[in-house]
């Protein structure tokens, strides 16, 4: 009869309050693939509150094919986000920093010395393409460490072209490079071969972020259902370690 007293208690929804805080998601509105208004952006903000995040650095898009982002722009839609948040009394914090991917343009600003917008810690947060791998992978992240930022690699265990010599992981590993799981590839979101890819870098202790790389309500929607086989608790990401930096 009490049920829906105890319902948070008893469900099996996810809390990530042990995370404490998302380094990868898509929610500033109309600037990339992610939200396309700032309701949308307070929903989003308002979700992962109640996720258990007390803290969300949002990372827009920066591809000059398609987002040709620039840190004002993004800045600014983070104070527009920011003000709709406090009108809402919305509590959960809001920063902004990137996802780079590597193209001719970000080696341009990072070798030009042009502002980029990182993650605690000097962090640089890069994506690679999905489908064809660049030629020198391994060069491109080095260059970044050699620029002085540390790099964190988005979703690695979404590269499929890597999948037939995972040691490239390991390399990149040991060469300085951190790497960012995405929550919904461990729920198989985006497919078994990923999600076994997602595991098996855990089980190789090569992860050291998780990020929840929503783009869209439905993303955490499924984020909340996800941790079926207690993945997210299992092992010992180091979000936490970023909140204070
Ligand atoms: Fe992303």
């Amino acid at each position: 009869m009490l049920d829906w007293l105890f319902a948070k208690k008893t469900n099996k929804d996810v809390h990530l309050d042990h995370i404490g805080i998302d380094i990868h998601s898509h929610v500033l509105p109309g600037i990339d693939d992610g939200v396309a208004t700032i309701e949308e952006s307070v929903a989003m903000a308002k979700k992962m509150e109640s996720l258990g995040f007390k803290k969300i650095i949002t990372t827009p898009h920066v591809m000059w094919d398609c987002y040709r982002n620039t840190p004002e722009i993004i800045l600014g839609k983070l104070q527009e986000v920011r003000s709709a948040l406090r009108s809402e009394g919305v509590n959960v914090v809001i920063d902004a920093a990137a996802e780079y991917f590597i193209d001719e343009h970000f080696n341009e600003m990072l070798t030009t010395g042009q502002q980029l917008l990182t993650l605690p810690g000097n962090r640089l947060l890069v994506e690679l393409p999905y489908s064809t791998p660049l030629l020198n992978t391994s060069e491109n992240l080095f260059a970044i460490i050699q620029h002085r930022y540390q790099p964190v690699l988005a979703h690695p265990e979404r590269y499929t072209y890597f999948f037939s010599n995972p040691s490239i992981y390991k390399t990149l590993v040991d060469q300085g490079c951190e790497l960012q799981v995405n929550i919904l590839s461990l729920s198989g979101h985006y497919g078994e071969n990923v999600r076994k890819m997602a595991e098996w870098l855990l089980k190789n202790n090569l992860i050291t972020f998780i990020g929840t790389d929503a783009h869209k309500i439905q993303h955490l929607e499924m984020i909340q259902k996800s941790d079926k086989q207690n993945w997210i608790t299992k092992y010992p990401f180091q979000n936490e370690k970023l909140i204070n930096i």
